[in-house]
């Protein structure tokens, strides 16, 4: 996160508030340690403080440190990061910023990983630098004082911005990043590649270049890197006469009449946390540098523009209101989205499905919907709680649609190198639209010729720019880190997908009709299944407090609310759970089975009801007292032979995972509250992993 406020006045006191309080919205996406730096009272000096542990350690650790809170400034840059550690432990070394020198010449926040720091830093030590941590981010602070230098001995004055396209050229790896200087007072450069990176603008003046499009200049990079210089690890300093240059054609935002105005920008990886000041966002694309200074935005490209990518940049008007992102009345922010699944779901729909003519329209799809029907198969890839809504409803897929349907997991589809051909549409469902697992397949696919389809609640993501066409399921900003109106959101939208594609066929109008109405009333059982939360809640604390393990059995549809179910608790709670495919059982988790171990069972009613029963009887022959999810009044089994009923009411097979997956996520939740956990911020998990 970072903060710069051109021709504003503001204490040192206000910029340190409005760096932690965008630090604590950020703070779901990473947690192990958080910092931030400012000006010190003399030019030269750079104020950084940051401890392991999250914001609100921070906030404390300034207070301690008596930072002088009064001092005004017309003009400064101050830059903030939450960490989610990838090298090195959560210790105050590694935590960002990380500096190029004890001055803090340079300094920087990094997201992402530098997949070649060992031979920067073995570079860098040789050229005498001390590095300070373990982390590969910080090779990047240095590198820029390196660079730096080495110019000035040649005699070269180096825009901030021409220094950022030389630091650029020798990483290797994945940032969102920035960095400030005591050499560019109020200067600061925000630069990104597979990492989400946006800037928000806010000024009270009109805006000359209002929210219009910025053309870019098809120019050659202005530092010549020769093979040459990259097999000396590069640095060579900018070409004499070549420095300097401000390209104004890459101007995105200036004052009415070209005369200074106030400005303040909000520099960040998440909309969320820009959106109390303002609401005007630009989103960087991958190898932009955004270059602020003299309360102007300029865009330049790290590198030569490549055929066919695009050169506008947009400001855009998020649509995201602040009290989505507060926790309201409920503890924490989990328990909120679970309880806004009833409207949630409901806004999926919402405009999408004429429930009189049993008619569904999707906006981002209609026109590429041909193309998916002739393709020879569809191939569904996703991470974690996104992944488990994939397999939720590749069965209506195939039955509707009669396309083959494979549903692989990001990294292992990557791992594998698997085949894609240029008939393949893939399509990539995530809540953040961030993920690095899934951005890269994504980028494999498109390689490939594929056509891509997102799947995606972040509007603006780079999932959702990467991709040919998609749908937003619009569940609004999920804040906690354990996924659970995003999934009922992405399985809905995911059904009315299936539904569109198979919208010509006329044997399957009654199918269809069936399905349409089933989501009618999806909103309203939700409510009623979250009448639920007393007796989970009372279970939890009863019969299922201080266990150490849990299985989940289903088969068909239900087999993904088993895995879904089991990650949950998990999570959050850290107990161990399994989701098992019942038809499994037998051939291999049966041997855990006795009458202590907690399981849960689906058996609402579906064309696999009968063969569920028979797991059951596989159970309860061994002692096993399984807690049972069936549908409102349904006698499944002697009261003797189950631990507990969690009745739902009923829909049609497909849309039956959407109520059955509520009373997991209700009791992972209060498993984990039980137990005293952080529900919001479990250990060693981070809401978006940008890294692979
Ligand atoms: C992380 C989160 C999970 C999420 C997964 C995929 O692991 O903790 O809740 O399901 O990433 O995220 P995506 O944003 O791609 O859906």
């Amino acid at each position: 996160f970072g903060y710069v406020n051109f021709l504003v006045d503001k204490t040192r006191g206000e910029i340190m508030d409005n760096l932690l309080e965008g630090l604590q919205r950020l703070e779901y996406r990473g947690y192990d340690s958080s910092g931030i730096a400012i000006d010190g009272d003399n030019k030269n000096e750079t104020i950084i403080v940051k401890v392991p542990g999250k914001v609100k350690v921070l906030k404390q650790k300034i207070i301690d440190e008596n930072v002088e809170r009064s001092t005004v400034f017309d003009n400064h840059v101050g830059i903030a990061h939450t960490r989610w550690a990838t090298h090195g432990q959560p210790m105050v070394e590694n935590c960002h910023p990380h500096r190029s020198d004890p001055t803090g010449e340079f300094v920087i926040v990094h997201n992402g990983i530098i997949t070649n720091y060992r031979a920067l830093k073995t570079l860098l030590v040789s050229k005498g630098f001390k590095f300070e941590s373990e982390t590969d981010s910080e090779c990047i602070a240095k590198l820029f004082k390196h660079i730096y230098d080495t110019n000035l001995k040649a005699g070269i004055s180096s825009d901030l911005n021409e220094l950022t396209k030389q630091v650029l050229y020798e990483l290797e790896g994945s940032y969102g990043l920035l960095v400030r200087s005591t050499h560019y007072p109020g200067e600061v450069c925000g630069t990104r590649k597979g990492s989400p990176l946006l800037v928000g603008v806010k000024t009270e003046r009109k805006l000359k270049v209002d929210f219009v499009d910025v053309e870019f200049p098809d120019q050659e990079p202005v530092v010549n890197h020769n093979a040459a210089a990259k097999n000396e690890l590069g640095l060579l300093p900018v070409a004499a006469g070549e420095s300097n240059l401000r390209t104004s054609q890459s101007r995105a935002f200036l004052s009415d009449d070209n005369i200074p105005m106030p400005v303040e920008f909000f520099l960040s990886s998440d909309p969320a946390s820009v959106i109390q000041h303002t609401k005007k966002v630009l989103f960087l694309e991958d190898d932009d540098i955004a270059h602020i200074y003299d309360g102007e935005l300029h865009i330049h490209r790290a590198n030569k523009k490549n055929a066919g990518e695009s050169t506008i940049r947009q400001i855009q008007t998020l649509e995201m209101e602040l009290n989505e992102i507060m926790k309201g009345p409920y503890k924490h922010f989990m328990q909120k989205e679970i309880f806004e699944q009833p409207d949630s779901t409901f806004n999926t729909m919402r405009g999408r499905i004429d429930f009189d003519t049993n008619t569904i329209t999707l906006g981002g799809l209609k026109s590429w919907l041909p193309i998916v029907r002739r393709c020879r198969r569809i191939i569904m890839i996703a991470c974690g709680t996104s992944y488990h809504s994939c397999l939720a409803t590749r069965s209506i897929f195939e039955e509707l649609t009669e396309i083959p349907v494979s549903v692989e997991l990001a990294s292992d589809f990557l791992d594998r190198r698997s085949p894609v051909f240029r008939d393949d549409t893939c399509v990539f469902v995530s809540q953040s639209g961030e993920t690095a697992d899934s951005i890269l397949a994504l980028q494999y696919c498109l390689e490939r010729g594929a056509l891509t389809v997102g799947i995606v609640n972040s509007v603006g993501s780079s999932m959702s720019r990467q991709t040919h066409c998609g749908v937003h399921i619009n569940a609004g900003p999920e804040i906690g880190v354990a996924s659970t109106k995003a999934y009922t959101s992405q399985y809905i939208a995911l059904v009315m997908f299936a539904l569109s594609l198979s919208n010509d066929s006329v044997s399957k109008l009654p199918r269809h009709k069936e399905i349409i109405q089933g989501l009618q009333r999806i909103p309203e059982q939700i409510k009623k299944v979250l009448l639920l939360e007393d007796k989970i809640k009372e279970l939890c604390d009863t019969k299922l407090a201080n266990q150490k393990s849990m299985l989940l059995l289903g088969r068909g549809y239900q087999f993904a609310t088993a895995l879904e179910g089991a990650l949950k608790i998990k999570e959050i709670s850290y107990m161990h759970s399994e989701g098992v495919l019942a038809g499994e059982l037998k051939h291999g988790v049966l041997a855990l089975v006795d009458d202590k171990l907690p399981i849960i069972a689906f058996a609402t009613k579906d064309s696999l009801f009968p063969k569920v029963m028979s797991a059951f009887e596989q159970v309860t022959a061994r002692d096993g007292r399984p807690i049972v999810i069936c549908n409102e009044g349904d006698e499944i089994i002697s009261s003797d032979k189950v631990l507990a009923t969690l009745e739902v009411p009923e829909t049609v097979d497909c849309l039956q995972g959407l109520l059955n997956v509520i009373p997991l996520q209700l009791m992972s939740y209060w498993l984990a509250v039980n137990k005293g956990e952080d529900v919001d911020f479990p250990r060693n998990l981070a809401k978006s992993v940008t890294v692979e």
